[in-house]
């Protein structure tokens, strides 16, 4: 028996969305003052871990928990941009795992033209199938010099994921994961895997076996291999579109793939259906109004829930 399931949402706002290191993101833009930009991250954590037990109350209250670690400079700036405090925005008990978000302004500094700042300290969760336990790190790169052909400061690449994606092991054919990029200057998106150290800490190529398709920005997966968590560390990175191999920056996004099993049949993806907008669609929206918008999906997996991050 199929049994559907509708899923409303309403848009609101931006919201989603140790060993507890469970991924991040960080993308910024430029604010009206040239010599600032507007730093948004999402982190994710072991909710049993020490300082991240979201509540629903937290949700509510919007109030800023302490979080752990801070963002540094690391080339072109110097000392801690921020400590890494977030708004909660989902959590789950039985799955163990906190996620927030949070946006806070950085005065750029007068002398440089690029500038690159990360996140790094140990671990990420035990569970990894590779790479568990290992130290995190997250890189970001950005060029915050004014734009001749925008007159602004870049934006970097705007990407959203699920920080946990999950696919049914042993079900035939090829998996994708599509990390729904987009760039508020138009520019050419890729994708690619972090490399090396300073973009990936421990859990550096963790993910076997899977394709990165740079140009569309998805990963193609065959998961007949392992069953359990896979840590996966990608750049997102834009170009000019008038060509170029130079980006303008490079964006880290960070999250777990799960691969498990079940008795249940292979099953299709939920699928969207109408009044839902077309896939990749740009919907203009004015600065300091609420956008509100009805999304449905069909699924024919019965009592199963599923993620929504909407990308903007
Ligand atoms: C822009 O930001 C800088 C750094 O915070 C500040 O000193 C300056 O006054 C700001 N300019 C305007 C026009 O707000
Ligand atoms: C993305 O690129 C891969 C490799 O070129 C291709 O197989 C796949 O069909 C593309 N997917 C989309 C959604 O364009
Ligand atoms: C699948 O079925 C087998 C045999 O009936 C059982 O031992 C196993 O626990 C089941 N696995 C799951 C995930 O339900």
């Amino acid at each position: 028996m199929l049994l559907y399931h509708l899923v409303v949402i309403l848009l609101s706002i931006w919201s989603c969305l140790g060993s507890h290191f469970r991924g991040g993101i960080f993308t910024w833009t430029p604010t009206d003052n040239q010599s600032q930009i507007e730093i948004s991250y999402r982190v994710s954590w072991r909710r049993s871990a020490g300082g991240h037990l979201c509540s629903n109350s937290d949700i509510v209250s919007g109030q800023l928990l302490t979080g752990e670690g801070s963002l540094e400079c690391l080339q072109g700036c110097s000392g801690t941009m921020t400590p890494l405090s977030y708004h909660c925005t989902d959590f789950s008990e039985s799955e163990d795992w906190t996620t927030g978000i949070r946006t806070f302004i950085y005065n750029l500094p007068t002398s440089s033209q690029d500038i690159a700042f990360g996140f790094s300290s140990c671990c990420w969760i035990d569970s990894l199938r590779m790479g568990g336990g290992a130290s995190w790190k997250l890189q970001a790169k950005a060029k915050v010099v004014k734009r001749v052909d925008t007159g602004r400061i870049n934006s970097s690449p705007i990407t959203s994921i699920s920080p946990i994606v999950r696919i049914q092991y042993g079900c035939a054919g090829i998996n994708t994961i599509n990390l729904l990029v987009s760039d508020p200057d138009n520019d050419v998106v890729r994708c690619r895997w972090s490399t090396g150290q300073d973009e990936c800490g421990g859990i550096c190529s963790s993910f076997p076996g899977a394709i990165m398709n740079e140009e569309n920005c998805t990963i193609s997966y065959q998961a007949n291999n392992n069953i359990g968590y896979y840590g996966v560390t990608v750049q997102v990175e834009d170009f000019p579109s008038t060509g170029g191999t130079v980006p303008y920056s490079s964006v880290p996004l960070q999250f777990l793939v799960e691969v498990y099993s079940t008795n249940q049949s292979c099953y299709r993806l939920p699928e969207f259906i109408a009044p839902t907008k077309a896939d990749r669609e740009n919907v203009y929206v004015n600065s300091g109004t609420t956008y509100v918008d009805k999304i449905v999906a069909i699924s024919n997996v019965p009592n199963k829930r599923y993620y929504m991050i909407p990308s903007y």
